[in-house]
């Protein structure tokens, strides 16, 4: 105990989110992989501690959507925003998904009316990465997909494939979570001779579609907003927030989704305006209490807010010694959070690597990996439900969720 901190671990949890299988998680989760997302079992973790059916569940940071499709998935609403285009698109997706059947039928019609249109004037950063026949189709659904929620469902598929390596990618291969940069791309497929492969993109989105519907979803009352964190207003309350905010000094999301936000019709350097990306130690602090402090008057009374950040490695130069400098981040927050109203006794759950005595080497490690840690604030005095889930069995075997699918 630390102040009114207290400290426990992941797995110490009671029937922890850490015995969660891989194929646990419903596949619509896969849609995307994206840098700086938390594991679907987590939000389920504490969307059951903290809510019951028919609550709403917010996250203001929602990254891919990963939190509101846990809550969808639970019987709660589902509520996601995020300030960069590609994640709204991919929580829009998650809290509006479409039938296997609509988007078959949408995907025909777009392979029917298919033109065949110019590529000449795409950006040539663009065109390092795919074939002429692949960009050609890439353009033309970049071109004619609008913002129905239908054609929002498709465009996240093609966010899912347009670049990776697996079977359904559309680029030269490469990494699937974040766009790379042009110029490392072009120099290592040419050492490596990769060729830029040739696909039937229609048939590759449908495939896409596939994989991550498998079952029918049901009708979804989930909201999905693309604001910056300080604009946005709400003119109905929340049970429970669960979200993890842009880490201090960390990742860069707009550039990691550039090639993404591209097909969105976006230029990552306007979208970077919009985000919080800083090496300040202050104006990080300043930020996240004006976020906290919306947080706080978001939610009920007697409600949960659950923030994951993690510890970050800072290069600094103390007595002209390069040295490396760990911030909690964790930590960091707390002061400002009872600031803003949550309560005092706040909890801190690590979220570390699986050996026990793993934990000292790794924090001091010259790695710089990060800890997530979990802040578990409150406001008010919030119910806790025991959380029964069987994370043993895989979600498409489920029978408890097949009875709702
Ligand atoms: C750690 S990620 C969230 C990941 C998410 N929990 C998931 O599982 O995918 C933080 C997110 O904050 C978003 N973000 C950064 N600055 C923002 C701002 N000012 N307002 C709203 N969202 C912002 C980033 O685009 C990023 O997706």
């Amino acid at each position: 105990m630390k102040d009114n901190i207290a400290y426990t671990n992941s797995y110490e949890l009671e029937n922890s989110y850490k015995k969660a299988i891989d194929d646990w998680q419903h596949p619509l989760h896969r849609t995307c992989s994206r840098l700086g997302s938390f594991p679907p079992e987590l939000a389920h973790y504490f969307i059951q501690k903290y809510s019951d059916k028919g609550d709403r569940v917010l996250d203001p940071f929602a990254g891919k959507g990963t939190a509101p499709l846990e809550a969808y998935l639970t019987d709660r609403i589902g509520v996601g925003n995020d300030a960069s285009p590609d994640a709204y698109i991919l929580t829009h997706a998650k809290v509006k998904p479409s039938s296997i059947e609509d988007v078959e039928k949408r995907l025909k019609e777009l392979e029917n009316n298919y033109d065949e249109p110019d590529i000449e004037n795409v950006d040539e950063d663009v065109k390092i990465f795919f074939s002429d026949h692949n960009l050609r189709q890439i353009v033309y659904l970049k071109r004619e997909l609008g913002d129905s929620d239908l054609e929002i469902f498709i465009k996240s598929l093609v966010l899912g494939i347009l670049h990776g390596k697996g079977e359904l990618a559309l680029s030269l291969p490469m990494s699937h979570s974040y766009s790379m940069s042009p110029s490392y791309v072009e120099k290592y497929s040419e050492e490596n001779d990769l060729e830029k492969p040739e696909k039937n993109v229609f048939e590759a989105v449908r495939k896409k579609a596939d994989r991550v519907l498998g079952r029918p979803l049901k009708e979804t009352k989930g909201e999905a907003y693309c604001e910056e964190i300080l604009d946005l207003e709400f003119d109905e309350k929340f049970d429970l927030i669960v979200t993890s905010p842009p880490y201090y000094h960390a990742l860069t999301y707009a550039w990691d989704n550039w090639l993404r936000l591209w097909f969105l019709g976006h230029n990552f350097k306007q979208v970077r305006e919009k985000l919080i990306q800083t090496s300040d130690e202050e104006k990080y602090e300043n930020y996240m209490k004006d976020s906290l402090r919306k947080m706080y008057k978001w939610l009920k009374p007697d409600s949960a807010c659950i923030v994951v950040v993690g510890d970050v490695t800072k290069k600094v130069t103390e007595n002209g010694e390069k040295k490396k400098k760990i911030i909690n981040t964790a930590e960091r927050l707390v002061e400002p959070a009872k600031d803003v109203g949550f309560e005092t006794d706040i909890r801190i759950i690590n979220d570390e690597v699986p050996e026990e005595d793993k934990y000292s080497d790794y924090i001091e490690s010259e790695q710089g990996v990060k800890i997530d840690r979990i802040l578990e604030l409150k406001k008010g005095d919030p119910e806790e439900t025991e959380v029964k889930t069987n994370w043993k069995i895989p979600f498409m075997s489920s029978q408890d969720t097949l009875e709702d699918f």
